[in-house]
């Protein structure tokens, strides 16, 4: 099966073929591949260099942070992420250290983070599909989150399940075409809402 990306302009071979998965396999995650997920997040660009994001890591079969995730996450994602061998909370700090003043940029830079994640990830074969369907405060509370930081995501790493033996609404969901926006939708010149002409 391909999900890659039928686009309108040549972009990198690693974009194109990103995608997420609802089915994952139960093939564990190799160490150095995580670590080389979170290396790769490190390098991120932030405001400041502020590097204002935070991951809390579980890994299936290794202690029960895997399952405190889980339990974490909302009901329609923990029916499918939990088989993802490794879950993930993205996690943001809201104030620079140690003015204390506030970080606009801070959910912005753990997005930055996460793409460099996934960039790394799909290089190496892995995939990982982001929620925001997680809830944040429980999480906060189970994780002994600090005040100055929130839970914003969680994220399902592992190697997509090919096998076709998945659940056929979730295998219907991955087979599905992948679709976007056309630019001049988005890219705006002159005035919000005019395509941009370059
Ligand atoms: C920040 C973020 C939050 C998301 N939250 C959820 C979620 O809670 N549940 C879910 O099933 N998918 C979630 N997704 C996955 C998107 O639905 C998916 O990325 C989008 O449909 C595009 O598909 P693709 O990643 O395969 O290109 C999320 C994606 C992002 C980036």
């Amino acid at each position: 099966m391909t999900k890659t990306a039928d686009t309108d302009h040549k972009i990198h071979n690693t974009l194109a073929t990103r995608w997420s998965p609802y089915l994952f396999a139960e093939t564990p995650v190799d160490v150095n591949d995580l670590q080389a997920l979170f290396e790769a997040a490190r390098w991120a660009p932030s405001s400041y260099n502020e590097q204002p994001w935070r991951f809390i890591v579980g890994v299936a079969g290794q202690g029960d942070d895997h399952q405190r995730i889980l339990d974490c996450l909302a009901e329609p994602n923990r029916v499918w992420a939990g088989r993802a061998p490794v879950l993930v909370l993205g996690v943001v700090v809201d104030q620079f250290v140690p003015s204390g003043t506030p970080n606009k940029a801070a959910e912005h830079d753990l997005g930055l983070a996460v793409g460099n994640l996934l960039v790394e990830a799909t290089v190496r074969g892995l995939s990982v599909h982001q929620m925001i369907g997680v809830d944040a405060d429980a999480a906060k509370t189970e994780f002994g989150v600090p005040d100055s930081a929130h839970v914003l995501t969680a994220m399902a790493i592992g190697h997509a399940d090919k096998s076709g033996a998945g659940e056929a609404k979730y295998a219907e969901r991955d087979n599905t075409t992948r679709t976007r926006k056309p630019l001049p939708e988005f890219v705006f010149g002159t005035r919000f809402g005019t395509s941009a002409r370059f």
